[in-house]
């Protein structure tokens, strides 16, 4: 049984029924919990790690809205924090092998008996790097308690972008979703853990309030001035890069490491599927900046942008 609020539940069939809901993007219902809408299979993964994960001192935690950059930023802080024991330039690094996702898992996708067999650094610190999209005022407890959060967000319109591609290419759904039903829904906030715009405030709000604990970042930042982004994150994380690092060039072997261009041209991450039926090369589309502009009508643009600037206003955050 599970217990939301007052009620118990005896299925996640009972619980979901009980939830409001609307059609989805990704799959073809997403459900209302705690004021943000989930995919059905994602919100029981939820519900699960709030119940059991605990968090330890030293885990780091990058959270993100699905199609932000997840999988580059995995990349980044597994090489980031790995860097002594295995230098990006290593013939036999993890990452050419396996998939960011592989390496840094979801922690809501973890069983909790998996939970401390987390093991992706090599140091002595045994720290755990996790991934996730869980909306801050959802996150176990403990989360805001111990370790470090990592959030990363993308313009609005490019991240609906690689949404709709994203979602016609995982097969959760019967029939593929058009553009404007993908659109429509988007802006009523039906994304996995949408509202997006909620979502983001909520690690902006923190990041601002407590600035030792989440560290806010934009993906055309990392694209923009990835030397800048990488020092910011590793000082953030406790892992300065030092001088003798810069002048050896490991910051620039690191991006070139987790570049859209390497990584979507490793073998693992061309090939095969890692996550149920979505195919390992799904996460790597074009990796553009302003892609949206092929796909999106203008009206459409300047209508993300107008929700955008309504629900972001005052609070001094732009993207
Ligand atoms: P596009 O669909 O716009 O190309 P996520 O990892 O959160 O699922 O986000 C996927 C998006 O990040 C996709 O965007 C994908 O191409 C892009 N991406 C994946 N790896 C990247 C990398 N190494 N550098 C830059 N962008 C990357």
């Amino acid at each position: 049984t599970k217990q939301v609020d007052d009620k118990i539940f005896f299925s996640p069939e009972d619980l979901l029924s009980s939830l409001p809901r609307q059609d989805g993007i990704f799959q073809p219902y997403s459900y209302q919990y705690q004021g943000f809408w989930f995919d059905p299979s994602g919100l029981q993964e939820i519900m699960g790690c709030q119940k059991h994960f605990q968090a330890r001192e030293n885990d780091i935690f990058l959270v993100t809205a699905p199609k932000s950059g997840t999988t580059w930023l995995k990349a980044v802080l597994y090489a980031l924090i790995n860097r002594e024991a295995c230098h990006p330039q290593d013939p036999h690094h993890p990452l050419l092998k396996q998939t960011p996702h592989q390496l840094v898992p979801f922690l809501e996708s973890l069983m909790p008996s998996e939970y401390d067999s987390v093991s992706n650094s090599s140091d002595n610190s045994c720290t755990r790097i996790f991934g996730s999209h869980i909306p801050i005022s959802s996150l176990p407890k403990s989360i805001m308690e111990e370790g470090k959060i990592v959030y990363l967000c993308r313009d609005i319109k490019d991240t609906f972008v690689s949404l709709f591609h994203f979602a016609n290419k995982a097969n959760f759904r019967p029939s593929p979703i058009s553009l404007d039903n993908a659109f429509d829904l988007f802006c009523k906030g039906s994304s996995h853990a949408g509202p997006i715009w909620d979502q983001i405030l909520g690690y902006w709000k923190e990041s601002l309030e407590r600035p030792h604990k989440v560290l806010f970042m934009r993906y055309e930042d990392m694209t923009d001035a990835p030397h800048t982004q990488l020092r910011r994150l590793a000082h953030f994380l406790g892992k300065p890069v030092s001088k003798e690092e810069e002048n050896a060039g490991l910051p620039d072997r690191i991006i070139k490491l987790c570049s859209f261009g390497s990584m979507s041209n490793l073998e693992v991450n061309k090939t095969g599927n890692f996550v149920a039926t979505i195919k390992n090369d799904s996460y790597f589309r074009s990796g553009v900046v302003g892609d949206w502009k092929k796909y999106l009508t203008a009206e459409m643009g300047s209508k993300l942008d107008q929700l955008t600037k309504e629900k972001f206003g005052g609070s001094g955050l732009s993207i």
